[in-house]
């Protein structure tokens, strides 16, 4: 039996209950597969349902804010997915609303790379277009033995071409995606479960968790930063980060790169145009981990007198208002429970 057959029979069994199943509005299905991307199916759902509410269609999204946009992202990480998905909804609505309907003209859209491109036109157009990603990967290279070792799932494009059905490429790849993420898992496959253990042969060989085989991972650098909460009668002092680059877009408070000591955070300060920066007080370390990134932080909290040009000064519900980067909660709690101390 083929290994489409076996997978779809299992899938109109078994295909989880999922908000972006069951249409196929391109907007509704390029959503659903930007917030997917790095991210839980089970932290997407609350979003999604709320980015749905505001913004019910491509053009209601391409008249917002970005700092709308952002704020509604808050938590899900990765923020150039939010600030692309605001780019490719305004190019949309400009050509009048319809999205592209091949995988080259939705990879000319901003944020959409090839694994998207396929996943969104497979889905939504029926278009047959394997959907690699790690699910299929591992799949793929399992159902088959595959003894290369794989650096991106791109290197099973010639398998995933000559496997995805041609009739339902789009309930295929989404087929492959609930086998890899409740069967066919990283560590203690349930072969038992498989509709693909008969076909298998990294099963037939009792192998399953040696594929895919993979070169040896780059370790994450790691940055030590200084995040420094400037208190003034009036708020804590945000920023708003460079558009480019990590966490563009969003707000953030006054941190230096290194581990500095009280005296060097207040001179920083100092340099950044705070004046008076005095009463230090040490906060507690923190850590981030980013895709090739590892933040380890620590912080000092300082009253000053006034923000200089570039800052804001924000209460406790200002403070909520704007959107700040997970690596930064632990520091943005602290400053909450001051601010609300403070009345
Ligand atoms: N991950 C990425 N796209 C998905 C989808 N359409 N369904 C479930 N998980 C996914």
């Amino acid at each position: 039996m083929k290994l489409s057959d076996l997978l779809l029979s299992w899938y109109d069994r078994n295909a989880r209950e999922l908000p972006w199943r069951g249409t196929r509005d391109p907007y509704r299905i390029w959503l659903s597969e930007i917030m997917l991307q790095q991210t839980r199916t089970e932290a997407v759902r609350r979003y999604y349902a709320r980015f749905l509410d505001r913004f019910p269609d491509v053009f209601a999204l391409a008249a917002a804010e970005q700092d709308e946009v952002l704020k509604l992202w808050e938590g899900l990480g990765y923020y150039s997915r939010a600030r692309n998905l605001h780019a490719a909804a305004k190019a949309v609505a400009a050509s009048g609303g319809c999205f592209p309907d091949s995988v080259e003209g939705l990879q000319d859209l901003p944020g959409i790379g090839p694994y998207a491109a396929r996943a969104i036109s497979s889905i939504a157009f029926g278009i047959c277009a394997p959907a690699l990603d790690g699910n299929q990967m591992r799949v793929l290279s399992r159902c088959f033995a595959v003894e290369r070792t794989l650096k991106t799932p791109f290197d099973l494009e010639a398998e995933a071409t000559a496997c995805i059905s041609r009739e339902r490429p789009g309930d295929y790849n989404q087929a492959l995606m609930d086998l890899g993420a409740s069967i066919c898992t990283p560590k203690h496959p349930r072969c038992d479960a498989c509709p693909l253990s008969p076909i298998c042969r990294a099963f037939a060989e009792d192998e399953p968790e040696r594929y895919p085989l993979r070169p040896a991972p780059v370790p994450k650098r790691e940055e030590a930063r200084t995040v420094l909460l400037a208190f003034t009668p009036r708020g804590v002092c945000i920023r708003r980060r460079n558009e480019r680059g990590l966490l563009g877009g969003l707000y953030e408070f006054p941190s230096a790169e290194g581990h500095l000591n009280a005296g060097e955070a207040a001179q920083h300060l100092t340099e950044l145009g705070f004046t008076n920066p005095t009463e230090a007080q040490i906060l507690p370390p923190a850590k981030h981990v980013f895709t090739h990134l590892i933040w380890r932080m620590q912080g000092f909290a300082f009253r000053c007198d006034a923000a200089p040009e570039g800052f804001v000064e924000v209460d406790a519900d200002g403070l909520r208002a704007h959107a700040l980067p997970s690596a930064l909660r632990k520091y943005r709690e602290i400053a909450l429970d001051a601010l609300e101390k403070m009345g």
